[in-house]
């Protein structure tokens, strides 16, 4: 690897206005494949948000990538997520130049309201933190944002195209394979990115000796809805009722996200609307403050909960980024921050590697982020495991709950620790 990147460096010391390249003697070794390379500086799998801006990062570097996505563009685009954004997650979109949009319709947001024993306990994380702020501004757009640039740029993107195989990454030339038109191609790179998720293929190349995995299923779900109401506040509210989690966020001024903890296996269609109505009052509403409104209801659907972690998330020269190396319950939403997290590391660490020569922050990559995602991992679960009703919650385990909110909403200890994780821990450069 060493090797590799001095030459590419050397060629670049001797002219700098030539645009990196793979390193070896890519014009030779490009062809077409059904008119498109297949040889490239960075192969990432995957065109979610992690894999798009990660070649997005790379693009402003000057170093060359191809995304091969399973699905087609129009699924990508349509798949709608909901998303609380952390500071540091904006001043990235920001820095590469996709901070507009969220500047223009995206809902800053100071402070989250938590409800229980009949009270409204704010957290003013603005204050808490000398002024970082979370932004209410789904996935979704994130994504819209990062192809149109993606786009806008030409970007090497393969839809429809599930990759079937790596291979190589134990050596200085990994390898995509992929069909095309029903033919076997094969993409050569210097680095393959598992930008895959949850249940891509990525993680599984890494051989077995050298993966470990851990997790925890928590024994409830979310009962999610949509509905065609204003928010009763223009904060977020979390309800950590006695009879269960809930949760008001907020889609737009006259659009409504709302959660109740539910059974993880939970039938949808066994809440009515009354029902749903009922419960959201019972575990939001408190005296002072306006209740929550009602509306026309438009998706409903239930979320299972897990935390789930891969170490290390890098073996030779491939190298695993967002869902497929780890997942987090959405109590915190960090599972998009995450992502952008690790591919802000890894964006960094290639960009040293192909200008500087310099392997030790890819080398490092793994450590860098498992060191910040487990403490995301003990925020998120923590949080999980403070706020919902586990059905076999014992009289003492349900009083330590609620000391642990007391102490969290009561004190500016509790409060500060609280709001540095939810605005999001620095990523190591
Ligand atoms: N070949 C090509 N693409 C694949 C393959 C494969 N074998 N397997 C999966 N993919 C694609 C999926 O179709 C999907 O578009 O990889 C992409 C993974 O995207 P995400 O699941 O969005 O994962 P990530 O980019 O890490 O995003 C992290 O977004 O998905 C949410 O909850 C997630 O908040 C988290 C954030």
């Amino acid at each position: 690897m060493a090797r590799d990147a001095r030459r590419v460096a050397r060629q670049r010391a001797s002219d700098p206005s030539q645009r990196l390249r793979a390193d070896d003697d890519r014009h030779g070794a490009d062809h077409a494949a059904g008119g498109r390379m297949n040889r490239t500086q960075v192969g990432i799998v995957g065109a979610g948000p992690a894999g798009l801006m990660l070649s997005h990062m790379l693009h402003l570097e000057g170093i060359e990538s191809v995304i091969i996505e399973r699905a087609g563009r129009e699924h990508v685009q349509g798949r709608l997520r909901a998303g609380v954004l952390e500071h540091g997650t904006v001043e990235m979109l920001r820095e590469v130049g996709l901070g507009g949009r969220i500047a223009s319709v995206g809902l800053e947001q100071h402070a989250i309201d938590f409800r229980f024993g009949g009270e409204s306990h704010r957290i003013d994380f603005h204050e808490a933190t000398g002024g970082r702020s979370a932004w209410v501004y789904p996935q979704h757009e994130v994504v819209a944002d990062l192809m149109a640039a993606r786009l806008r740029a030409g970007a090497e993107m393969r839809f429809d195209t599930p990759v079937e195989r790596i291979e190589g990454i134990d050596t200085a030339r990994p390898v995509l394979h992929y069909a095309q038109d029903g033919a076997p191609r094969e993409l050569h790179c210097d680095f393959v990115v598992g930008c895959d998720g949850f249940r891509g293929i990525s993680r599984g190349a890494i051989p077995p000796s050298v993966l470990k995995t851990c997790d925890r299923v928590y024994p409830f779900g979310w009962l999610g809805i949509l509905a065609e109401a204003a928010p009763s506040t223009n904060e977020v509210v979390w309800g950590c009722d006695e009879g269960g989690f809930a949760m008001q966020s907020i889609r737009s001024p006259s659009v409504t996200r709302l959660y109740l903890q539910c059974e993880p296996d939970e039938n949808p269609d066994n809440w009515s609307d009354d029902r749903i109505w009922s419960e959201l009052h019972q575990r939001l509403d408190v005296p002072g403050m306006p209740p929550i409104n009602e509306g026309r209801i438009t998706q409903k659907g239930v979320t299972a909960m897990r935390s789930f972690q891969s170490e290390p998330m890098q073996h030779g020269r491939l190298f695993l980024a967002g869902d497929a190396a780890h997942i987090v319950p959405p109590t915190g939403a960090k599972g998009l921050n995450s992502a952008m997290a690790d591919v802000k590391v890894l964006g960094r660490a290639l960009t040293a590697y192909y200008r500087r020569a310099d392997e030790g922050l890819l080398a490092r990559y793994s450590q860098t982020c498992l060191k910040r995602m487990w403490l995301v991992q003990r925020f998120s679960g923590g949080l999980c495991t403070m706020v919902h009703r586990f059905s076999g919650d014992s009289v003492f385990a349900r009083r330590l709950k609620r000391a642990d909110l007391d102490y969290m909403t009561g004190t500016p200890a509790g409060r500060l620790q609280f709001s540095e994780n939810f605005t999001g821990l620095p990523v190591e450069a």
